[in-house]
């Protein structure tokens, strides 16, 4: 069962976005403008490929709640650079924990350890961040309400055996589901545990905005729909 962009801007979700979140639609696009037509549900930019020294993750690629990739590792110095989607739902990449999935990472007077990047609520933009302690495993997540709970998490340099792998912290992250806590909006956050950003996120360098009519009906899972129907039933009762 497919859902345009359409259908999901019909559930008002970025007005609660906007109302509680501080969310801003681009000018470009989103869901606030008046024009309806197919360059309103303009395709998610595409991350260019992965180079060495730089990885590049899709945010929410095709409208689905996932990072692309989510799993990978990358020394020190690498620059990984989040491009988040310019049309439909804002997103964050927000560092958290192992323990936390879907809570912000704070930080740690008896470690010293930072409190976590946090790009905040963004669309079509650009997020980099410079990994900084490769013996760290970085783990984030998207504060938008249940993107969490659903599985849209990240991890870089996860072990990939023993307790604290990605698919663990995955399932974690769903098996918190629907009970995922209501997140603060939070500000812009630079610096980070194991990687701190290079800058605050800035529009994508390269703009998309071509030809993509395919990606225009944006799918998303019957699940993920639900999901937004909560959100936005809890927009009802917060309104
Ligand atoms: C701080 O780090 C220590 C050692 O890893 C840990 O036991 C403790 O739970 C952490 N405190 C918080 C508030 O995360
Ligand atoms: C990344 O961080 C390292 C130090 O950990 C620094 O030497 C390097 O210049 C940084 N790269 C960028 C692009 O900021
Ligand atoms: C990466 O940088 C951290 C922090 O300086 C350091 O502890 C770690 O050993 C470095 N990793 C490698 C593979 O050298
Ligand atoms: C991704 O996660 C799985 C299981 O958590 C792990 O076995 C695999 O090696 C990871 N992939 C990469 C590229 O790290």
């Amino acid at each position: 069962m497919y859902f345009t962009t359409a259908a999901i801007s019909a559930l008002a979700l970025p007005a609660f976005v906007a109302a509680q979140y501080g969310y801003a639609p681009p000018s470009n696009g989103g869901n606030s403008g008046g024009s309806s037509s197919s360059s309103a549900a303009a395709s998610a930019p595409t991350a260019p490929p992965s180079g060495n020294g730089f990885v590049n993750v899709d945010v929410a690629p095709g409208g689905n709640l996932v990072y692309s990739p989510a799993n990978f590792t990358a020394p020190n110095g690498t620059i990984v650079t989040f491009f988040f989607p310019n049309a439909g739902l804002s997103h964050t990449v927000t560092q958290s924990s192992f323990i936390d999935p879907c809570t912000p990472l704070a930080a740690n007077s008896s470690t010293g350890a930072p409190a976590g990047f946090d790009s905040s609520f963004q669309a079509g933009v650009q997020f980099s961040i410079n990994i900084t302690n490769d013996q760290i495993p970085i783990w984030f997540h998207c504060k938008l309400p249940m993107h969490c709970g659903l599985g849209m998490v990240g991890a870089i340099n996860a072990p990939t055996t023993g307790s604290n792998t990605f698919d663990a912290f995955q399932a974690k992250a769903m098996a918190i589901g629907q009970n995922e806590p209501v997140e603060s909006t939070g500000p812009i956050a630079l610096g980070g545990f194991g990687a701190s950003a290079t800058a605050s996120p800035t529009n994508t360098a390269t703009a998309s905005g071509s030809g993509g009519s395919s990606s225009d009906a944006t799918r998303l899972t019957t699940s993920a729909v639900t999901a937004l129907l909560g959100a936005a039933l809890i927009m009802t009762f917060c309104a």
